[in-house]
């Protein structure tokens, strides 16, 4: 991962609209007397996204005086977490995971997808469509190689589909998010592996006749006698 810095040219101010104004209220309301600076992500988060997906100095500076905090306070958290975006970004900004899971299942391959197609990490592509970041694993290891791009997830990539999935966004297309192979969310590639007998599906759904199982998980589990609790020996 890159060093995370401010970027070099800043806007000279920042002020949040009227309406996420308001909003940025509201959440400090949600934390008790003293305790506003726990909603010092979510400002931060709409300060990111009225700034057109980035935090400028200026943004994490009137965070900082909003919540009462000093600035350094704010500036470690927009520094530390890679969901705040320190330069300007492209309309789709393509996070691609690089940690141990992904890198092992091909990561290293979608870089060069990136570099190829958009360009240098942390640079905005010259029509301003696209850029991209490695980060830190996005909780998705299951489905790895992924990347996250805005808000989505697109999982089980190989070469190919992360440059089908780039295409797609520039040509105005929609994407499918989610695994790009055929598996439903991170269930087992190539169907179900456990629980596939059937027989201990039967009778699921109907009422139960009296004395047996109402359902699988109930006739799995046997029955522990029901405790006497004045019984002595329990004692
Ligand atoms: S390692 Fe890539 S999502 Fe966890």
């Amino acid at each position: 991962m890159s060093v995370r810095r401010l970027a070099e040219k800043q806007p000279p101010s920042f002020a949040f609209t009227p309406a996420n104004l308001e909003w940025a209220k509201a959440q400090i309301g949600k934390y008790p007397p003293g305790r506003r600076q726990s909603a010092v992500i979510p400002i931060l988060w709409r300060a990111q996204e009225q700034s057109g997906g980035w935090l400028p100095q200026k943004a994490i500076e009137a965070v900082a005086d909003m919540l009462g905090m000093a600035k350094i306070r704010v500036l470690e958290v927009a520094t530390f977490y890679t969901m705040f975006n320190l330069s300007p970004v492209g309309r789709f900004h393509v996070q691609l995971c690089g940690t141990t899971p992904c890198m092992l299942r091909g990561a290293d391959e979608l870089k060069k997808v990136c570099k190829r197609l958009i360009g240098e990490q942390d640079r905005v592509a010259a029509d301003g469509m696209f850029s991209w970041t490695e980060v830190e694993c996005l909780g998705a290891c299951v489905n790895a190689p992924m990347v996250q791009i805005n808000y989505d997830y697109y999982e089980d990539l190989t070469p190919e589909t992360l440059t089908h999935v780039l295409n797609d966004l520039a040509a105005g297309r929609k994407p499918k998010p989610g695994p790009q192979i055929e598996r439903q969310c991170s269930a087992p590639v190539g169907g179900e592996t456990t629980l596939t007998d059937p027989s201990i599906y039967a009778g699921r759904g109907k009422p139960a006749p009296s004395g047996e199982a109402a359902n699988v998980h109930e006739a799995a589990v046997p029955k522990a006698p029901i405790a006497d609790a004045t019984d002595p020996k329990r004692r």
